[in-house]
């Protein structure tokens, strides 16, 4: 993407998030086909078209900044939000590495990273923030590294530590989840913290996406597309702060559901990390509303026919069953039948 101003916004209260015309033309919708079903949906990480959401192994965009003042925010209100296990001081340093090291190469008008053996200078210019440190000596950041890090980053970032042929949840920077918590997942196996996912452990998902992620090589990361819908343009739709949010979804109606009801994306981009040998999963968000998504017609034609033959399990599972069918209904008439083909 060309330099992106950065949007004042807000992701609470007044709501005043929106996407520009360039944020929707880029954005990831997740749809190829008219059907969806969980599948093991896992390719390479590869860099993408010059401007799409994959140019980058870190996508930043003109969210940054809002984003970032959203996520600091919810720490304000719950530090619980960022868990760190001891064990995990490796991890911690891997992560600040992946970071710095992708937005100062790939966004070099807004970050800096310039090394002198350990002695490391980090320069975010958009937040105003100018650290020299030691790599690997913790006492010479504000705060714990991995904190420090991912607090100049969008998106909620998982990281898992690898033992006994399986991942555990031993660390986490999570303020803008789906309905889950890290405080409660933390230290769960892959296939604990997927037990509430309906339909996917039986037809195998979970199996195969565990073997497979065992075997993640450091240097070719992967990535998935997972999706869902929520009522206003909140990134904190979190378990602990439920009676803030859950009431929203029985407030849509014919009228306002193009602008309260949004597609929300998450680009899950998994990374094997090289001192730890932990592996990073990054679940980037990307929310759309519906009145910005059908202005590419082909896009409401397909979530149209989506949602109406969704499984009534994952409909109930992605919290979506008290305004489908008004959703539904609203994207009716937009959809004349016509075949899209493969493809988004
Ligand atoms: C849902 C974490 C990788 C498939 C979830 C949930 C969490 C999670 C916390 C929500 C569960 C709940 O409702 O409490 C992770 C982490 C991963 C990972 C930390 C890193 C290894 C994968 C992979 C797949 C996958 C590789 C591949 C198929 C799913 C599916 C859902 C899900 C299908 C349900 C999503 C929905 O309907 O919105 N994941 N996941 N996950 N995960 Fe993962």
């Amino acid at each position: 993407m060309n330099t992106p101003a950065f949007k004042h916004e807000t992701f609470r209260d007044d709501y005043s998030f929106s996407n520009s015309a360039e944020a929707i033309r880029r954005f990831p919708f997740p749809f190829p086909e008219d059907d969806y079903m969980y599948s093991v949906n896992i390719e390479q990480h590869e860099p993408g078209a010059p401007g799409s959401v994959l140019e980058h192994l870190i996508d930043i965009d003109e969210h940054y900044l809002a984003e970032c003042e959203d996520r600091r925010l919810t720490l304000e209100q719950d530090p619980d939000r960022c868990i760190i296990t001891p064990h995990m001081i490796d991890a911690q340093w891997d992560m600040v590495e992946l970071v710095m090291e992708s937005l100062a190469a790939d966004y070099p008008q807004w970050f800096s990273l310039s090394k002198n053996g350990d002695d490391w200078h980090w320069i975010n210019t958009p937040m105003g923030i100018d650290q020299q440190f030691r790599f690997g000596d913790a006492s010479t950041l504000p705060m714990p590294p991995f904190e420090f890090i991912t607090r100049q980053v969008q998106g909620d970032w998982i990281i898992m530590d690898q033992r006994d042929d399986d991942l555990f949840a031993d660390m986490g920077m999570v303020t803008s989840q789906a309905d889950w918590s890290i405080a409660f997942d933390a230290g769960m196996s892959f296939k604990e913290w997927h037990g509430p996912v309906p339909q996917a452990n039986e037809i195998g998902v979970f199996d195969r996406a565990l073997k497979y992620l065992l075997h993640l090589q450091y240097g070719s990361p992967v990535r998935r597309l997972n999706w869902t819908m929520t009522v206003n343009p909140r990134l904190d739709t979190s378990p602990e702060n439920y009676p803030f949010w859950g009431p929203d979804n029985v407030s849509v109606t014919p009228e306002n559901v193009g602008d309260k009801v949004y597609l929300r994306v998450e680009l899950q981009a998994l990374f094997r990390l090289p001192r730890s040998n932990a592996i990073a999963f990054s679940v980037r968000g990307y929310l759309i509303s519906l009145n910005e998504l059908v202005t590419y017609p082909r896009w409401g034609k397909r979530l149209h026919r989506i949602l109406k033959g969704l499984h009534p399990d994952l409909s109930e599972y992605k919290g979506l069953d008290h305004y489908r069918q008004t959703v539904i209904d609203w994207l009716a008439p937009m959809d004349d039948g016509a075949d899209l083909g493969l493809g988004t």
